[in-house]
């Protein structure tokens, strides 16, 4: 390779880099508004709707090939412009009536744009697949400018998850034609996870009841945060009977 050969080959990785980081950026935002969400939930309610959350970048090959496929020109505006899932967070949710607490959270934040809900929850895809799908505008500081980057996120349960991981694998074991026993096999284990969602969210109602009749007692004079422990000193505890004298 000549100087001048390596010389662009260097500038074309460092545009690449650049393109790439804003979607880790804007990746890393969304995480960060999901553990405040997390962590808020969990203090006023006791217990947390989040199992885990997965985030990924596409990789520039897979980039390319889906240009490929929906034939559209080779070029970063045309890569912004027509995929928009190039950074993916998925959120594992316990049940099923967390996964649009979550989604009705992000849609008040106001610096957040939703682009596009699909909602295969209520309406699955023939091979059974359920999620929540979201499209999402997020802006991105930089040094000399604001980006306005599209995230894709999925929100789903865990028996949604189980189910969408094993499909997956099939599907690509298979090179994308999978046999139709399996298919039907593969729906009907799609109906189950769903069956088995309806009964762990009213299981979860009935237990949120039992928990509101007989709060547990706690220990009332500290708090914990950042796994910080503080003491509440008496001093404060008069705030509370000057509050209460104003009842
Ligand atoms: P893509 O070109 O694939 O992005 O199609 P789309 O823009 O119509 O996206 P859609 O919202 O339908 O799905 C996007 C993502 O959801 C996929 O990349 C998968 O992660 C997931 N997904 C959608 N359908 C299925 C499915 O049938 N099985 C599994 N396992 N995952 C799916
Ligand atoms: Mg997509």
């Amino acid at each position: 390779m000549n100087q001048l050969a390596i010389r662009q080959m260097k500038r074309f990785r460092n545009e690449v880099t650049r393109f790439m980081m804003i979607y880790k950026f804007a990746l890393d935002e969304m995480e960060t508004k999901i553990e405040i969400l997390q962590e808020e939930f969990q203090f006023l309610h006791e217990y947390n709707p989040i199992e885990h959350t997965k985030s990924r970048l596409k990789s520039p090959e897979s980039i390319l090939n889906k240009l490929h496929r929906k034939k559209c020109e080779i070029s970063f505006e045309s890569i912004r412009e027509h995929i928009k899932d190039i950074a993916g967070l998925r959120i594992t949710c316990s049940f099923l009536s967390d996964i649009y607490t979550i989604r009705d959270m992000l849609k008040k934040q106001t610096d957040l744009r939703i682009l596009e809900e699909k909602d295969y929850i209520q309406n699955p895809k023939p091979n059974g697949y359920q999620s929540l799908h979201l499209l999402i505008e997020v802006p991105v500081f930089m040094s000399d400018r604001i980006e306005k980057v599209c995230i894709e996120v999925q929100i789903r349960t865990i028996a949604m998850d189980f189910w969408a991981s094993l499909e997956h694998k099939i599907f690509y074991k298979y090179n994308q034609a999978v046999p139709a026993s399996l298919l039907g096999e593969l729906k009907e284990a799609a109906d189950a996870a769903a069956a088995l969602d309806r009964k762990m969210e009213r299981l979860h109602k009935e237990i949120e009841k039992l928990k509101e009749e007989q709060p547990e007692l706690t220990e009332l004079n500290r708090i914990i945060i950042n796994n910080q422990e503080f003491a509440l000193p008496p001093a404060l505890l008069e705030l509370l009977d000057s509050g209460n004298e104003k009842d």
